[in-house]
Parts: C-alpha cells; sequence; structure tokens
C-alpha cells in the first residue's frame, strides 16, 4: 500500500485554497491517488455546525478536520484540507498526529491582504474592514503563516496552474503520489521544489 498523506493548505479567505484543492484532487483521481476533500466552508455546514470563529471555536473546527485527516490518511488515502487554519500551534500539533502513520504536506497559500481586499470574492472583506464582521482573519483576528511548509503558492502573484505544478511536483518527489511522465515542469521549478525539500531534510 503507498503511504497516505494529508495536504493541508493554509492562507487567509480568498487566498485560494479551495481552487487549489480541488484542481489537486482532479489530478490525484487520474492517477488512480483515493482522495477526500475537507473544505472549510463545507466542514462548517456539518462536522463543525454550530461553530463560530473565536479561538476555541476555530481550535476545535482544526482538530476535528485533523482528526478525520488522520483517520484517511492513515489507510493509505489522500486527504486535502483547506481550512484558514490560522494558529500555527495547532497545524503543528495536527501534523506531529499524522505524522504517526502518514506524510503531512503543509501547503501555504501566500497572499497580500491588499490583493484580497481589492478581489473580495464573498465581499465579505469589504464588510470586515466596515467593522460589519468581527474577528476576520487578516483584518481584525490573527494569521501565524507556517514557518516551514512543504509547499508556498504565491496566489497574488502566480497562475493556479502554476501553483498546482509545485504542489505535484512537491508530492511526487516526497514520493507521494506516482510520476506523471507527461508532465511538464522547468528545471528550474523542479530545481526550487527540490531545494526546499532538501532543507527540510526530506531527501537524502
Ligand atoms: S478556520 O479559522 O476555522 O480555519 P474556516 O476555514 O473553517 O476557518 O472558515 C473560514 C471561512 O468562513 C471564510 O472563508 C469565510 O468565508 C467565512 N468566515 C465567516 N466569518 C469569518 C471570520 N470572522 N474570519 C474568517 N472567516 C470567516
Amino acid at each position: 500500500m503507498r503511504k497516505g498523506f494529508v495536504l493541508w493548505f493554509t492562507g487567509l479567505s480568498g487566498s485560494g485554497k479551495s481552487t487549489l484543492s480541488k484542481m489537486v484532487e482532479e489530478r490525484l483521481l487520474e492517477r488512480g491517488v483515493p482522495v477526500e476533500v475537507l473544505d472549510g466552508d463545507e466542514v462548517r455546514l456539518n462536522l463543525s455546525k454550530g461553530l463560530g470563529f473565536s479561538k476555541e471555536d476555530r481550535d476545535t473546527n482544526i482538530r476535528r478536520i485533523g482528526y478525520v485527516a488522520k483517520l484517511l490518511s492513515r489507510n493509505g488515502a489522500c486527504a486535502i484540507t483547506a481550512a484558514i487554519s490560522p494558529y500555527r500551534e495547532i497545524r503543528d500539533e495536527v501534523r506531529k498526529s499524522v505524522q504517526e502513520r502518514a506524510a503531512f504536506v503543509e501547503a501555504y497559500c501566500e497572499c497580500s491582504i491588499e490583493k484580497l481586499v481589492e478581489r473580495d470574492v464573498k465581499g465579505l472583506y469589504k464588510k470586515a474592514l466596515a467593522g460589519e464582521i468581527a474577528n476576520f482573519t487578516g483584518v481584525s483576528d490573527p494569521y501565524e503563516p507556517p514557518l516551514n511548509p512543504e509547499v508556498v503558492c504565491h496566489t497574488g502573484e502566480e497562475t493556479s496552474e502554476a501553483s498546482l505544478g509545485r504542489i505535484l511536483k512537491t508530492l511526487e518527489m516526497m514520493d507521494l503520489i506516482p510520476k506523471d511522465p507527461s508532465a511538464e515542469y522547468s528545471a528550474e521549478e523542479e530545481a526550487e521544489v527540490a531545494k526546499r525539500l532538501k532543507d527540510l531534510g526530506y531527501l537524502g
């Protein structure tokens, strides 16, 4: 059985977590990898129904998502999560627990707040800035970026295809998904992924 893994997206609201998680899901299914997506917005309609956005409720939400992701990944599946997951400590707690039996790949969707406000797909930043939504991440609530994520996607500056390519390359290099011989990555892109993984102690 291939080693299961969790692909954990983190980043501000609107930074591309859901979009990228769906794109990765599609590509993994094509390669025969069993995969489930746990999307923040959706989880809050069922598993975490009734939870709000206090630190305590967010921590509970993330621990629940982490728990399900752990169960899936330890059985050889890939669990992709797409929640803001603003607190470093809880993400690292989930990482530790997943790594007992599977791999944990943190993908940071990095995007400036200016860009997010400008895009404002859900219209929430406008409301948050007007004080109509309290404790909004990045505006009036903290977001702690990961210190050593396995992948960084600069979603404000690069295309989603470029982010997707880097994620797939990372998963390939970590030996978590089968290689796609037809996929095209530039030598530069490959070297960048290899360097990050080497710095994190993954490659020999
Ligand atoms: S998390 O902090 O617990 O990880 P989660 O990803 O589940 O958050 O939910 C975030 C989504 O809830 C946002 O994309 C946005 O649509 C909505 N939302 C509503 N209120 C807030 C808030 N105060 N802060 C952040 N997101 C909010």
